[in-house]
């Protein structure tokens, strides 16, 4: 495939990643299809987008016409089969290796064999992933975009070891028109990004524990003087408490239980009381005000 036959992206999983990712697709022109098995989760999606879109229009990044041809190039769908004719696919629904698998596996089953196939996944291996597709191997690659991914420029791009040269090239042009910067990366746990940045949470979450210092103050210290853009539980909120709990046992598993990477009994306490950050209105912090 190559990057100029790229008319149709197909999107799975309208959450804080697939609605960003839809809105740089359909902004660079391309009609897009996003898939959830949520419907709810489509129409959070929906409404989201819109008001992102508004707001890049009322700061004069784009204009009020270039806002709606880019929602009329978008389709929200449950209907997994619309994604058959998908030249580019960009899957960003759990980080669970049973479920991106089986998505895999339907994809290898209702897609061209030309189609390719990414993964969003921030841990996982795009090896072991690329396991669930018999028809082309080669086609699957990782495509790792930031949160916001409407905003963030920086894009890894994964070579599985089956992914072929083809695909990566194919891959790292798309990502350019996407208005995005691709680095490459070699299919290791967590990449570059994500693995750097495990013990910034790891370390936050043992000072939190031990009771050293709260958030609030962990957050101010962390950006006045270290001057990060944001700390550590502002930024876990952010993610999603329970995607970064999920990527973190990931990681923890992938390093054979390496303690440098265990995750905390804070993370597990906050997923079980649906505290996952901003997108439910409570995590380290309280949106709801
Ligand atoms: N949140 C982040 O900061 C971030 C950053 C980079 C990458 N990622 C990765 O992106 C992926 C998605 O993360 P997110 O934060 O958007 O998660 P999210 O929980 O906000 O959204 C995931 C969506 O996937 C849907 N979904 C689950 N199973 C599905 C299936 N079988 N078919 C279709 N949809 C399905 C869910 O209904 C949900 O709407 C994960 O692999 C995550 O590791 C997340």
């Amino acid at each position: 495939m190559n990057t100029e036959d790229i008319r149709k992206i197909g999107i799975i999983g309208s959450g804080t990643m697939g609605r960003g990712i839809a809105i740089c697709s359909a902004l660079a022109g391309y009609e897009t299809i996003i898939n959830d098995i949520s419907s709810v989760a489509l129409d959070n999606s929906k409404t989201s987008l819109e008001k992102i879109l508004s707001g890049s229009v009322e700061k004069k990044k784009i204009t009020a016409e270039e806002k709606n041809a880019a929602l009329g190039r978008i389709i929200f769908t449950s209907d997994f089969n619309l994604l058959k004719d998908c030249d580019f696919i960009i899957e960003a629904a759990a980080e669970d290796e049973q479920i991106k698998k089986e998505i895999f596996s339907r994809l290898d089953s209702i897609c061209r064999t030309d189609a390719i196939l990414s993964t969003n996944t921030s841990s996982l291996s795009v090896t072991n992933i690329s396991t669930a597709v018999k028809q082309n191997t080669g086609r699957v690659i990782g495509m790792h975009f930031f949160n916001p991914a409407n905003i963030m420029k920086l894009v890894e791009i994964v070579k599985g070891d089956f992914t072929s040269d083809e695909t990566l090239n194919t891959t790292i042009e798309l990502t350019q028109k996407l208005n995005k910067t691709p680095v490459t990366a070699k299919d290791t746990p967590a990449f570059i990004v994500n693995r750097i940045a495990r013990p910034f949470y790891g370390e936050a979450l043992k000072i939190l524990a031990e009771g050293t210092s709260d958030p609030e103050t962990i957050d101010k210290v962390m950006k006045e003087c270290g001057k990060f853009a944001m700390g550590p539980f502002e930024l876990m909120d952010m993610i999603g408490i329970d995607v970064n709990f999920s990527v973190t046992k990931s990681v923890y598993e992938a390093f054979f239980n390496d303690p440098k990477y265990r995750p905390s009994f804070i993370q597990k306490k906050m997923v079980d009381a649906n505290m996952l950050g901003r997108k439910t209105g409570r995590g380290f912090y309280n949106y709801q005000k």
